[in-house]
């Protein structure tokens, strides 16, 4: 079983091989066994594999598909292609990076449901399942992270809204449609993007495994936020010393549906920080309703 905190190792690509080999460490000592990453996250991978390969029996391990790397200079220069010969590719190449014979959980990296209906990639991902080199497959929804570095509530709050609506226009498709061999989902969802709260309940119905990100996204380098998540109105529901990370951390445990929240973290005192939120626990029940209802209240709501 996935513990509640899995870490996301996006963040390795912004920070040195020591720091890395610390923060890889310490996620593992910390009893963390689900770790997500990706081909396209730079040294990620060759630093999970060089790092904590020696631990591969301690970690559920997450990678990503159909990204166009190793960056090919020149003619095709798309992110991502929807290719079974480029999955082929990037398992091979994952397997290499991460210096492991398998993938627990192997998500195509933001493909929409329709590229994805019309291509060859869930057949050969299929095929490379009954070889053994992968456990389950899964999709990791499209997120639009737009930086655009807000300066003030209004824009904040804007690019959440649009964030939330992309993000349920693109899960949408994976619910509705013929979608078996997907057993996860990989989905945006926090106090400040609600879109896909029932929709997630959907996915839970439909025996598909939940992770989830964003749920702490763009506190830094977005000061601003606290500040924003002040304003809506969430800052009296924390518990005492807990900081806005940890509160926001608890309400996505708190959503029935969710398997394990990916934080993706460059700082070992956040990381500390992110285990005691976990230990605390799910917010309690009054306190989901009541937050539940102030951001209702603010505009911010599932839209489902
Ligand atoms: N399309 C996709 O498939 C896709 C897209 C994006 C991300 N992902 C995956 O999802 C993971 C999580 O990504 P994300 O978008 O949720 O966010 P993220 O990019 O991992 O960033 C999290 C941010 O929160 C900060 N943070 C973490 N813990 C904190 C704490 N306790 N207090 C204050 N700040 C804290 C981090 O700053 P510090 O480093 O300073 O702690 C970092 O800036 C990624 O690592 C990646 O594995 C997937």
């Amino acid at each position: 079983m996935v513990t509640k905190l899995g870490y996301g190792a996006m963040e390795l690509r912004h920070i040195d091989q020591n720091q890395a080999e610390r923060l890889l460490k310490g996620v593992l000592e910390a009893g963390i066994n689900f770790i997500d990453t990706s081909p396209d996250y730079g040294p990620s991978e060759d630093w999970i594999g060089k790092f904590i390969s020696g631990q591969r029996d301690e970690y559920y391990l997450a990678t990503k598909c159909g990204c166009n790397v190793p960056y090919p200079v020149g003619e095709n220069t798309a992110r991502h292609i929807w290719t079974g010969a480029q999955v082929r590719h990037n398992i091979e190449h994952s397997l290499q990076r991460l210096r492991t014979d398998h993938i627990d959980v192997w998500q195509v990296h933001s493909a929409e449901a329709a590229e994805l209906a019309s291509s060859d990639v869930l057949e050969t991902m299929l095929r490379i399942k009954e070889e053994g080199k992968v456990g389950h497959i899964a999709v990791s929804i499209s997120g639009r992270a737009q930086v655009l570095a807000p300066s003030s509530y209004g824009r904040v709050r804007s690019h959440y809204q649009e964030t939330a609506d992309h993000v349920y226009g693109q899960l949408q498709p994976y619910l509705d449609g013929n979608w078996e061999v997907l057993e996860a989902l990989q989905i945006w969802y926090s106090a400040l993007n609600r879109g896909s709260e029932q929709a997630m309940m959907e996915a839970e119905r439909k025996g598909m495994g939940l992770i989830i990100r964003g749920v702490v996204r763009c506190l830094n380098p977005w000061t601003d936020l606290e500040d924003f998540a002040c304003q809506i109105g969430l800052n009296d529901l924390r518990g005492e010393k807990e900081t806005m990370a940890q509160f926001l951390l608890r309400f996505a445990l708190t959503h029935p549906a969710l398997d394990t929240a990916i934080i993706g973290t460059k700082s070992l005192a956040h990381l500390k920080q992110n285990i005691q939120a976990v230990e605390t626990g799910p917010l309690a029940k009054e306190s989901w309703i009541e937050a539940k209802e102030r951001l209702d209240q603010a505009g911010i709501k599932s839209l489902s």
